[in-house]
């Protein structure tokens, strides 16, 4: 994989999805997370916001000084004590980012920061270059991109390249973008800006409208490469792009992005897991890639298939993503092929094809009656069926 195919994952799951409401961190908790993340080799993650409050800025700096293997970064706002912060919270990474944002759309600079364009882009201008001095990785974003003008996007990224910036982040703050309009701005940025072949360009975007994936993706193919994601999708409100979404979109489908990342895949589930406990934030069983059921089959074609030839219904192994195995769960939809499979897979001996016809015929009205069939109760319809004969 060349540098110009390799996708960068920047996670921001201790920072954004800790903004989840009700799934704040302990410390302790953050550095089992962290380790997580360094096991499945994501490129840079965001520890925290260090000038949120102590005890953010305590666990920024003692994931700081804990992982090796990826890059460790700090938020800040565009404001020197939040930046000076964030540096020393820093300062014992063996590799740091500083990641700085100001607002650029209307709505938020009227309302919100009560600032004049041309004052928010010097503040912009100054951020970075505070914070080159601190640290040589710097990223910058224009908050609320996705809702900001075009021209001036272009001109505060320009100043923030040229003040040091090596990465520039566009965020959908608020998830108000679609795929195609969303792709075309990246597309646009990387056009007008002069200097954008300086910088990698990257995406931030937000789950309101269920688009946080499909507009990261539409980003990588028109140029972004760096994604900001988040394990099984956690982040503020509706949350962010996941993760493991969008890391197997790119692997599955190299043919369409033409990118890959250096993500550990057998990881995804076990970390998928340990933020589900550490948070109390559940994955529900559909859920792409981390669902329980996200490798199960239950109707009886499905089984069918994938026991006679497992891509007929699979596009992804079970196993690449951390998965066991995957499932063939018996319920009222499920085949005899199935059947006959899960007993044989446990040594259930059937004496004729009548008792397996019997058993058969037992298992599917009693699945009529039961949501899934447990392999306990196979034992008990065989037999059963063999003293009906
Ligand atoms: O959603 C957002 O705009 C953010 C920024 C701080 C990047 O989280
Ligand atoms: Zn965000």
């Amino acid at each position: 994989m060349g540098e110009a195919d390799r996708l960068i994952i920047f996670d921001t799951t201790l920072r954004d999805g800790e903004q989840s409401p009700g799934a704040s961190m302990t410390r302790e908790e953050k550095i089992r997370i962290a380790k997580g993340l360094e096991r499945l080799n994501v490129d840079v993650f965001e520890a925290g916001f260090p000038a949120a409050s102590q005890g953010d800025f305590e666990s920024v700096r003692a994931v700081a000084e804990t992982i090796k293997g990826s890059r460790v970064c700090g938020l800040a706002r565009a404001r020197e004590a939040d930046i000076r912060t964030a540096g020393e919270a820093l300062a014992q990474a063996q590799a740091a980012r500083i990641h700085t944002f100001i607002a650029t759309s209307p709505i938020h600079m009227q309302n919100k920061l009560h600032m004049q364009p041309d004052e928010v882009v010097e503040a912009a201008g100054k951020a970075v270059k505070l914070a080159r001095q601190l640290c040589d990785d710097v990223e910058f974003s224009p908050e609320d991109a996705g809702r900001s003008e075009h021209d001036f996007l272009c001109r505060i990224i320009e100043a923030a390249i040229d003040a040091g910036a090596g990465t520039i982040n566009i965020p959908d703050t608020v998830g108000y973008n679609v795929p195609e309009q969303f792709g075309g701005l990246i597309g646009t940025l990387l056009e007008r800006i002069p200097n954008a072949d300086k910088a990698v360009f990257s995406v931030h975007c937000h789950n309101d409208l269920g688009l946080a994936v499909a507009n990261s993706l539409a980003a990588v193919r028109a140029g972004a490469r760096q994604v900001e994601c988040t394990i099984n999708g956690l982040g503020e409100r509706a949350g962010n792009a996941s993760l493991e979404e969008v890391v197997m979109a790119v692997r599955t489908r190299q043919d369409v992005f033409g990118c890959d990342t250096q993500i550990n895949t057998r990881e995804i589930v076990p970390v998928s897991k340990l933020v589900a406990n550490i948070t109390g934030f559940h994955v529900q069983p559909n859920k792409a890639i981390v669902g329980v059921n996200a490798f199960a089959h239950e109707s009886g074609i499905h089984q069918d298939g994938v026991l006679k030839h497992r891509e007929t219904y699979e596009i992804m192994r079970a196993e690449d993503v951390g998965w066991h195995t995957n499932r063939m769960v018996l319920g009222k939809h499920s085949g005899r092929n199935a059947f006959r499979s899960r007993l044989e897979e446990l040594d259930i001996v059937i004496d004729s094809e009548e008792q397996l016809n019997e058993a058969f015929a037992r298992f599917k009205s009693l699945a009529d009656k039961k949501h899934e069939i447990f392999d306990e109760d196979l034992q008990a319809l065989v037999t059963e069926a063999g003293a009906a004969l």
